[in-house]
């Protein structure tokens, strides 16, 4: 192997967890989209959520044009509650992407975002009246019907002809954390087989309903293929339908331990499921949400102190406020300074957060190169759950989320401000308390 080799080699090993579309300079700073990190933290402040927007859209289109060659009756769904973001909504309806939003707010964003109704359908399992009534009135192209209670306000507050899938509980226990579990036979999510097969007559039935076919969903951040081939089993065993939506959960790795299987793998294994159990002539859906968007987005932090007591804790001006999937999952992540990525990682740090909880540990006994206050630390693979549960925890503002590409940024959404923190608190300012 030449030097130049032997280097490339390692500079792609010091990338692989980080945004495709990533480099190093020749000091050793992280560059995301031809952006180096330094600049964008200068000019945007930190916390900020960074976003490969060529990588992003390079990963979309392997999702689209992947099933689409195997199975040409296809649609990938973005599940936007991975990154529910205007911009983000924005991209997928210029790559052909459809989306599925789980809730009003999402459903506001995707329209404002100009996303065709036609290609948006709405999950829940606690829909509200107005959320389900915005969906009709927005004309959207499915309704994900979870019980029913949905089925009955369906049925009174549908005026046209509307199209549903109905989503049933598989009873298929996958490996991840619990939380992100939702196949297995307790699962708060859809209906088991024998009322599911009740909801099909209802719908039969209904003058208004139209039913395009089963919904399935067995959890997030799977491993493993073997799933999404139970996933099809299960539905098919439910008889002929037009559609089939076989859900999201295909997990990525987060760090050196982990594996998980190549887009490509992953659509091998659906369809070979579908060419075996579907009809020929079926549409298959899918709905990806966190391995479209993890890699190609980071969070750059600064660090506001470092300190060396039982453990030397490197304390970062973010925190759960803003991944909060650290603590309701374990999730390990992998973290860098990211102005010495070339440099030996001998420092065992805790990457802590400033929110008062000892359970704002960002990652755990992570090797750091020479932490000190004021430097650059990057948290590789934050693209997905990350901005969508960032909250005000201790009055934090929830950051900024910037899109970098061929050397450009630009703002997705603007940073939260102190007065938008008071603006729900108009009235308590007016009266006195
Ligand atoms: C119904 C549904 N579809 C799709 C997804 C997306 O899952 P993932 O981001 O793991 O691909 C989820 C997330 O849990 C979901 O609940």
């Amino acid at each position: 192997m030449t030097a130049q080799q032997e280097g490339n080699s390692t500079r792609a090993q010091l990338l692989e967890r980080f945004p495709e579309e990533a480099d190093i300079t020749e000091e050793g700073e992280l560059v995301i989209g031809g952006c180096p990190v330094s600049e964008l933290a200068a000019q945007y402040g930190t916390p900020a959520y960074l976003v490969d927007e060529i990588g992003l859209r390079r990963q979309i289109r392997r999702f689209i044009d992947g099933l689409s060659a195997r199975w040409p009756n296809s649609e990938v769904l973005f599940a936007s509650k991975s990154l529910p973001c205007v911009a983000m909504y924005a991209i997928a309806q210029s790559e052909g992407l459809s989306v599925d939003v789980a809730g009003g707010g999402e459903l506001v964003m995707a329209l404002a975002a100009g996303v065709d109704p036609d290609r948006i359908y709405l999950h829940g399992n606690s829909k509200s009246d107005t959320e389900i009534q915005m969906a009709l009135d927005a004309g959207i192209r499915g309704i994900v019907v979870d019980n029913f209670d949905d089925l009955d306000r369906l049925d009174r507050l549908a005026t046209t002809r509307q199209g549903v899938l109905l989503r049933m509980i598989p009873g298929i226990e996958t490996q991840t954390h619990a939380s992100q579990a939702t196949g297995g036979h307790d699962s708060k999510f859809g209906l088991p087989v024998d009322q599911l097969r009740q909801a099909i007559e209802r719908v039969n039935a209904s003058p208004l309903l139209r039913l395009d076919g089963i919904h399935v969903h067995v959890g997030s951040q799977i491993l493993d293929s073997a799933p999404f081939a139970s996933a099809v089993r299960s539905v098919a065993e439910l008889g002929p339908f037009s559609t089939y939506d076989i859900g999201g959960g295909l997990g990525v790795p987060y760090t050196d331990g982990e594996t998980a299987p190549s887009v490509e793998e992953y659509l091998d294994v659906i369809v070979a499921a579908a060419r075996e159990l579907l009809p020929a002539s079926a549409k298959l859906m899918i709905e990806p949400g966190r391995s479209i968007v993890a890699r190609a987005g980071i969070t750059l932090y600064s660090v506001n102190t470092v300190k060396s007591t039982a453990k030397t804790f490197v304390a970062v001006d973010g925190g759960m406020a803003d991944n909060l999937d650290i603590a309701l999952t374990g999730q390990r992540y992998d973290a860098v300074i990211a102005t010495r990525m070339t440099e030996p990682r001998t420092v065992l740090s805790d990457v802590v957060g400033r929110q008062c909880e000892s359970g704002d540990l960002l990652v755990g006994e992570v090797k750091l190169s020479r932490p000190q206050r004021g430097d650059l630390l990057a948290m590789p693979m934050t693209g997905a759950y990350a901005y969508t549960m960032a909250n005000n925890y201790n009055g934090a503002l929830i950051p900024p989320i910037i899109f970098c590409a061929e050397g450009m940024s630009r703002l997705g959404a603007e940073r939260q401000t102190y007065e938008d923190l008071l603006h729900l608190h108009r009235p308590a300012l007016q009266g006195s308390w």
